[in-house]
């Protein structure tokens, strides 16, 4: 049974809650707490999946419950329940929060959010890189990326479309700025898939304050890490994300899922970055390994690290709250077939972005990437699409 722990010091939120979640009662198990020191002893005697935390409590507040919980027990789903005009708060709990719930607290909201994160397990089993990418809080980007963004936010001049603009360029800023915005962060009930527009709704002054001081972004250093790897990555998910964006258009699909398509696309080979990131050797030794001998990159990553990377995108991004449909495009990248949901989709779009990328060195070159689903492609009856997006793919690489 799934057990969740809520925290919070106003007994009238906790008796709300309870009357909330009683028809959850059969499928989890839901223990309430009214003060953090209580909330850290019951979770010393036993395990809990999720663990969902106010922000201003006396004695402990939540940002120290969490800092406590991120520390000793880092496989946990932390969500922070806090009203979105919070701003300060949320701002202390963005290396430590996976979520946020708006309060005053609506039932389906909070009962989804935590079904999605329990959903998530089953779609990355081993326990060991959950509780990795659990601690993630950011990503670094590349330095040419994290120096143009840290100079234009210096500049007292600088607007906010040029700022938005160098931020969707970038794999992990864009997907930080979406986790925030698609949050109670910003109380907007519906989901942002664009990073301009995240900019724009999160506003200048949040982050300059993200990046220039909290910090929550740098660039990935030369020691250790291969950067030529990172920049080749870098290079693939932008060709990856514009390509997927001109095939949704000329398959017709509707605005939302064009821009879904491009961040799906931007976004889709980002468990390569977690496991560059946090196995840079081991990483790229697989990576060789797998262009040696010419294993397809996901029987490799499934026998050395028990999972691949598209789970370890979808995981990550899924904890972060992203949409669900980017979180299925990551996930089933390279077997769209396995996707519960069957459509030409942006999952779709992304597959066959990222097969083009991979037959055409020209375009993008991912010696790693995946090979076009025939069977997915002719279940939905488009195998005789495939020229126009080759054609497409050698357009846009001019
Ligand atoms: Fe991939
Ligand atoms: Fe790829």
């Amino acid at each position: 049974m799934r057990r969740i722990l809520f925290v919070d010091d106003d007994p009238l939120t906790l008796e709300m809650l309870r009357k909330m979640l009683s028809d959850m009662q059969k499928e989890w198990d839901i223990h309430f707490c009214d003060n953090g020191l209580d909330a850290l002893r019951l979770l010393a005697e036993s395990h809990f999946d999720v663990i969902v935390s106010d922000m201003r409590m006396p004695e402990m507040d939540g940002t120290e419950l969490l800092t406590h919980t991120c520390e000793k027990y880092p496989d946990m789903v932390r969500i922070v329940l806090s009203a979105f005009s919070d701003h300060k708060a949320i701002m202390r709990t963005v290396r430590l929060a996976h979520q946020y719930v708006p309060k005053p607290c609506d039932a389906e909201i909070l009962k989804t959010t935590i079904e999605r994160v329990f959903a998530l397990k089953s779609l990355l089993k081993n326990p060991k890189l959950r509780r990795l990418i659990s601690r993630m809080d950011a990503f670094p980007g590349l330095p040419a990326t994290y120096s143009r963004i840290t100079t234009l936010l210096r500049d007292p001049e600088t607007s906010i479309q040029a700022v938005g603009k160098v931020i969707a360029e970038d794999i992990g800023m864009t997907a930080k700025i979406l986790q925030l915005v698609n949050s109670a962060f910003c109380g907007i009930p519906r989901r942002i898939t664009v990073p301009e527009e995240a900019v724009v709704i999160l506003g200048l002054d949040t982050i300059r304050a993200l990046v220039l001081t909290i910090g929550l972004f740098s660039g990935f250093e030369e020691s250790g890490i291969p950067l030529q790897m990172v920049e080749h990555i870098y290079r693939h998910s932008l060709k990856t994300g514009s390509l997927a964006k001109t095939i949704a258009i000329h398959e017709k699909m509707s605005g939302g899922q064009v821009e879904e398509a491009f961040m799906a696309g931007l976004l889709h080979d980002l468990g390569k970055l977690v496991m560059v990131q946090n196995m840079p050797k081991e990483y790229g030794e697989l990576l060789d390994a797998t262009l040696d001998k010419n294993i397809p990159i996901n029987d490799a990553e499934m026998k050395i690290f028990g999972a691949t990377h598209e789970q370890v995108g979808a995981y990550l991004i899924g904890l972060w709250g992203l949409p669900d449909s980017i979180v299925d495009a990551v996930a089933f990248h390279h077997c769209p077939g396995q996707c519960p949901t069957i459509a030409f989709d942006p999952l779709g779009a992304v597959h066959a972005a990222d097969a083009m990328a991979h037959v055409n060195p020209q375009f993008g070159g991912d010696v790693h990437g995946n090979r076009l689903s025939m069977e997915y492609l002719e279940r939905l009856g488009l195998t005789d699409h495939i020229d126009d997006w080759i054609d497409l793919a050698l357009e846009s690489a001019g």
